[in-house]
């Protein structure tokens, strides 16, 4: 019995599989093409004046080529990385065309810059060090996601926030989970009140340089009250202050996680509640930096006021709606159930956020070790659909550096891709069949309706859908987005097979 348990034990904390293990990482969806393939979303948000810097994702063999047509003159593109750099141009909306081209061909698509109040005019894509590295992130891991990014095909896909967690300032020594690094435990803002990184992060603006010229954007995290959640400096009476240092080291997002505020404040009103958050909002309305401001209260109890009925107002980009991911898992059903509630509350620009996609490789906080995910592939590609489907922000966090064929295969698929970035924003509308099987139907920009057929049974079920139910009148095109292959033609009706725990992500588009 011991050797059983340290056997799995090993397996386990090593990363080890069994060939059985791996056979059920079931691939669907077929490689990209050598020819250029964009993957851009259709419209793209940033506030005029401000720095511009946006990658154009490409999937394909490169060299690529990029052109740019109706680029303004405040930008600049550079032909063979397609980051396209500069200052955002004076208010108003620039229809683009880009062009890529290689050895086997040329694919264009159309980008509608908007310069005016709002960025994240669709959901950020992007990387966080949480679920790989926990309490110790460095410098030289952040540099290597990006680059990891950019050789694996994750940055094709769009894939373009490399964000720091929690963990890069230092710590209280006496803490509810004690740091034992002596770097992680140094002062923890200067005499003037500036706060310091650790000394794993010995030059922040050159990290962030590095990002930007590979054309990825940066993000920093921080709490309003005086310790973070690991038990690190926060910005509890210097919101003002930290924020400018954010903006002067260049970054581009600042996730604001509540932690132990109120500390010793009274909370117990909705103004106590937005208080905090409505402080720093208003300390980045006076930055000149197009900086993502990302909330997390993480229970979005009542308590906490809501977060979704206000978030926006507050200059919010997004919000989570429940509590950390891992708490939840393997049931990503019950996190994303509990995220559609609050649909009506989302739009482009104000985001629901049901955190990270925790795939792969995971770190293990307590050993350090490594570990696969232990969800069913079948779920797996439900717990990525619906993310998809619910335009949720797309943040992979897990070991980038060791991710495997089968999680970048559900992490760029560009069918997926393209149902999170519709420019519509909406969130999927819920239709319950029964207990254990429910659709999320999404209408996209172009008159498509994409529905998501979930299945919450142990056993595969055949489910069939009259699509007038649904509301759609007509006779459509049939089209699996996951394997990326027309399945029927003129139908009014559709039945398929859905894994157990699984889904299937079918696409109508009217017959013409
Ligand atoms: C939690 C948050 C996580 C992570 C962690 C860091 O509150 O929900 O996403 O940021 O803190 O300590």
């Amino acid at each position: 019995m011991l050797r059983l348990f340290l056997l799995i034990s090993f397996f386990y904390f090593t990363g080890i599989e069994t060939s059985a293990q791996q056979d059920s990482f079931y691939i669907l969806t077929p490689p990209p093409p050598v020819q250029p393939r964009l993957n851009n979303p259709l419209v793209y948000g940033c506030r005029s004046g401000n720095d511009f810097l946006y990658r154009i994702p490409c999937q394909g063999e490169r060299p690529i080529v990029f052109t740019v047509k109706g680029l303004p003159k405040s930008l600049r593109l550079d032909k063979n990385s397609g980051v396209i750099s500069g200052k955002s141009p004076a208010k108003g909306t620039y229809q683009l065309n880009v062009i890529a081209k290689n050895k086997h061909g040329v694919n264009t698509k159309s980008f509608k810059i908007i310069s005016g109040e709002k960025i994240a005019l669709t959901p950020i894509m992007g990387w966080n060090h949480w679920y790989a590295y926990f309490d110790k992130p460095t410098d030289a891991l952040i540099r290597q996601a990006a680059d990891v990014m950019l050789s694996n095909g994750l940055a094709d896909a769009g894939y373009n926030y490399v964000c720091i967690d929690d963990c890069w300032t230092n710590a209280y020594e006496k803490n509810r989970m004690p740091i034992q690094d002596s770097l992680r435990l140094k002062r923890r803002r200067d005499s003037s009140g500036s706060i310091l990184p650790n000394d794993y992060f010995p030059d922040m603006k050159a990290m962030t340089d590095y990002l930007h010229q590979k054309g990825f954007k940066a993000g920093i995290y921080s709490s309003p009250s005086k310790r973070t959640c690991a038990g690190f400096e926060g910005s509890f009476g210097y919101e003002e202050k930290d924020a400018k240092q954010w903006a002067q080291w260049a970054f581009d997002l600042i996730k604001y996680d509540r932690c132990s505020y109120p500390d010793d404040a009274p909370y117990n009103t909705l103004e106590q509640a937005k208080y905090p958050y409505e402080k720093l909002g208003q300390a980045l309305k006076k930055i000149n930096r197009d900086i993502y401001y990302s909330l997390c209260q993480y229970y979005g109890s009542e308590k906490d006021g809501d977060v979704w009925k206000w978030g926006g107002s507050i200059g919010g980009n997004s919000w989570r709606t429940g509590t950390d991911i891992n708490a939840f898992l393997p049931d990503v059903f019950k996190v994303a159930l509990r995220n559609i509630q609050f649909a009506a509350y989302q739009k482009p620009g104000e985001w629901n956020d049901p955190d990270f996609l925790m795939l792969g490789w995971l770190g293990n906080r307590r050993t350090g070790g490594i570990y696969r995910t232990t969800m069913h592939p079948n779920t797996q590609y439900a717990y990525v659909s619906l993310w998809s489907l619910m335009a949720s922000p797309l943040f992979f966090s897990s070991r980038i550096d060791k991710i495997d064929a089968f999680t970048l295969n559900l992490l760029t698929n560009h069918e997926i891709i393209a149902i999170n970035q519709d420019p519509l924003g909406l969130c999927g509308r819920l239709v319950t069949l029964n207990e254990k099987q429910f659709l999320l139907v999404k209408e996209l920009h172009d008159g498509a309706t994409v529905v998501g057929i979930f299945n919450r049974n142990s056993t595969d079920m055949e489910i069939k859908i009259n699509l007038k139910d649904i509301g759609l009148k007509e006779t459509y095109d049939v089209r699996d987005c996951w394997r990326q292959v027309l399945i029927g033609h003129d139908l009014s009706s559709f039945q398929t097979t859905v894994p157990a725990i699984g889904c299937a992500v079918i696409k109508f588009s009217k017959t013409n």
